[in-house]
């Protein structure tokens, strides 16, 4: 099984529109996935597989009520989701610290578990990054979050995981941005994908479904099955 973190500095640069896509498109590609909503204080994941209202959610398994099975839901292409609680009073009953133990826990038989992680250097983030194996840094093109995404980078290595790469989202190929090109080279990690701004993913957050499903065809969902494909092929 590949366990996968997306990470980055802060929150708002796609990360978990890019979890929720890439376990589509891996679903499509046939592979078992599973998508697991890390972000315990700004849980995003479910609402966009219309999981807000299940009745048991990471939260209870990180209270060590419930094994991991009871909160995961089956999303489209037979990707599975656990999403996190939306309940703001269920963040204060989780130990983040359970999650590599948990997540230890699924079935071998999944090929890619992706863990949406929070942002900032908090121990929710030491705890995502820590139930995973590799670790891919996401970045908005330009240079505040490029150098927060620095900081994650410090951090991950300081627990011993060397990044295994870059994704740099919402690029307009516009000459005051920051070129992946340049990225990659400073960071001397491999560039997974570039994925341009796309009002498609807006419109798709808005209608309450990955723009996978909503607009396949859109440039967003096209450079996410590209990013898909990278990332099968590394492994
Ligand atoms: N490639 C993109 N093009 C246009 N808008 C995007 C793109 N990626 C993400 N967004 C928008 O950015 C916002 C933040 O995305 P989100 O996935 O919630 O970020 P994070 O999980 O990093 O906080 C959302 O409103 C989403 O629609
Ligand atoms: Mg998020």
């Amino acid at each position: 099984m590949r366990r996968i973190v997306l990470a980055s500095g802060k929150g708002g640069v796609g990360r978990t529109t890019l979890v929720a896509n890439v376990g589509i498109a891996l679903a499509k590609m046939g592979k078992s996935t599973v998508l697991v909503d890390a972000s315990l204080t700004t849980p995003n994941l479910g609402p966009l597989f219309k999981l807000e209202k299940v009745p048991y959610t990471l939260n209870d398994v990180l209270a060590g009520e419930i094994p991991l099975s009871d909160a995961i839901y089956s999303g489209p292409h037979g990707l599975r989701i656990a999403p996190a609680s939306v309940v703001l009073e269920h963040a204060k009953k989780v130990n983040p610290f359970k999650l590599p133990h948990v997540l230890s826990t699924l079935d071998a038989r999944v090929d890619f578990l992706i863990i949406d992680a929070p942002g900032g250097l908090r121990k929710e983030t030491v705890a995502a990054l820590r139930a995973g194996e590799e670790v891919v840094l996401v970045t908005l093109p330009e240079t505040t979050s490029i150098s927060n995404m620095m900081r994650t980078r410090v951090m991950a290595e300081f627990l011993g995981f060397t990044p295994t790469g870059i994704i740099v989202n919402r690029v307009l190929g516009e000459e005051f941005e920051f070129p992946s090109a340049e990225v990659k080279r400073l960071l001397n990690l491999p560039l997974l994908g570039e994925i341009p701004e796309d009002i498609n993913v807006r419109k798709a957050w808005r209608k309450g479904e990955p723009v996978l499903e909503a607009y396949p065809k859109s440039s967003a969902s096209k450079a996410i099955m590209k990013l898909a494909e990278k990332l099968v092929k590394s492994g």
